[in-house]
């Protein structure tokens, strides 16, 4: 066992080598010894040339805004009645296997990768933002989880194993980087044979209506936030909604795709397409990981239908591909 192994063993108490595996690179790179952040996080960051521009803006840009905000959960029950709210983290948490191993690419604050952690499961959330893994790791700590790690690592140099990981969860994340496509397959190379990959990402037209707040915004200022859906709620508690402001309309890059181009990207690796959301019907007894047989009809006319779907919109225009490798 390598120094390094050692030291990294001692920080994750009750991790042996049989339940993390690291790339080769990773211990013969001298270059980037790592150290704990504020004594709880291992700093595993490695810069890429190609994308460490947008990289860097990012790595400021989150670790001042800390997102999604913990808000008033004190505790893990308050968390989990959080989380059930969406159907889909319900679904995930019902759904993903007992005992696999989880990857959480972009995991922010953690609170998916805290959520899914009962059930034996081994979940590994990355991210940039040290203050956002903080608050994750804080949260963690406090509610007794033993089985998340959190880390500081780059997503298009990460250094574990490849096809490691039972599931890779990525939802807001690679639209933020460089070249989203490079990440996809940097995140992809760790999943297994038969793994499933969990992807979120801005959609072309369901972000129209965000775009044009912000042009508003732009010019109105705070006058005009009651065309937001979150900033005009007052239920809902100003910290929040200034992450929610800052993370929809203040972000230094995104990128938005079409379904249509981003499963190209599927193709390219041969994945198998289970659900696409929010093309596909989610419900209570959706199995999201089962192979769909049946082609969505009229696929090009409901993706354009996004644009006019508000509800959609509203909620960030997201949509999410769910695929077996
Ligand atoms: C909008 S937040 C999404 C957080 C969380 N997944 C969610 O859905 O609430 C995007 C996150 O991606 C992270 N990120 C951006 N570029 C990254 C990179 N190259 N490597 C790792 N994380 C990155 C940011 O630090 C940020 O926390």
């Amino acid at each position: 066992m390598t120094d390094r192994f050692k030291k990294l063993s001692t920080y994750l108490k009750g991790i042996n080598n049989k339940d993390i595996e690291f790339d080769k690179n990773f211990f013969s790179d001298s270059e980037n010894n790592f150290f704990l952040i504020n004594n709880q996080i291992p700093n595993f960051f490695i810069g890429d040339t190609e994308t460490s521009q947008v990289t860097n803006l990012q790595d400021k840009f989150y670790n001042e805004i800390k997102f999604p905000n913990y808000d008033d959960l004190d505790d893990f029950s308050l968390l989990i009645d959080k989380a059930k709210k969406s159907i889909f983290a319900k679904i995930l948490d019902e759904q993903i296997l007992f005992g696999s191993k989880i990857l959480e690419v972009g995991c922010g604050t953690g609170q998916l990768s805290n959520f899914l952690s009962r059930y034996k499961r081994k979940i590994f959330g990355v991210d940039l933002s040290e203050n956002s893994l903080i608050m994750g790791d804080d949260f963690r700590i406090k509610s007794g989880i033993e089985n998340v790690y959190f880390m500081k690592m780059n997503l298009f140099r990460l250094l574990f194993k490849d096809e490691y990981f039972d599931y890779i969860i990525s939802i807001g994340c690679l639209h933020h980087t460089q070249d989203p496509k490079k990440a996809f397959f940097s995140i992809e190379k760790k999943l297994k044979k038969g793994g499933f990959l969990v992807l979120g990402l801005y959609h072309k037209y369901g972000r129209i209506y965000t775009k044009i707040r912000k042009r508003i915004f732009s010019l109105l200022g705070k006058k005009a936030f009651f065309l937001d859906k979150y900033l005009r709620d007052k239920n809902i508690s100003y910290e929040k909604r200034l992450t929610w402001y800052r993370d929809q309309y203040k972000s230094p890059h995104e990128i938005s795709y079409t379904i249509q181009e981003v499963l190209e990207w599927f193709k390219e690796k041969n994945l198998k397409i289970t659900k696409i959301l929010p093309l596909d019907d989610l419900n209570e007894y959706s199995d999201i990981f089962k192979k769909k047989n049946n082609k969505i009809k009229n696929f090009t006319l409901k993706e354009m239908m996004l644009a006019l779907n508000v509800n959609h919109a509203s909620e960030g225009g997201l949509f999410t591909i769910i695929a077996e490798k």
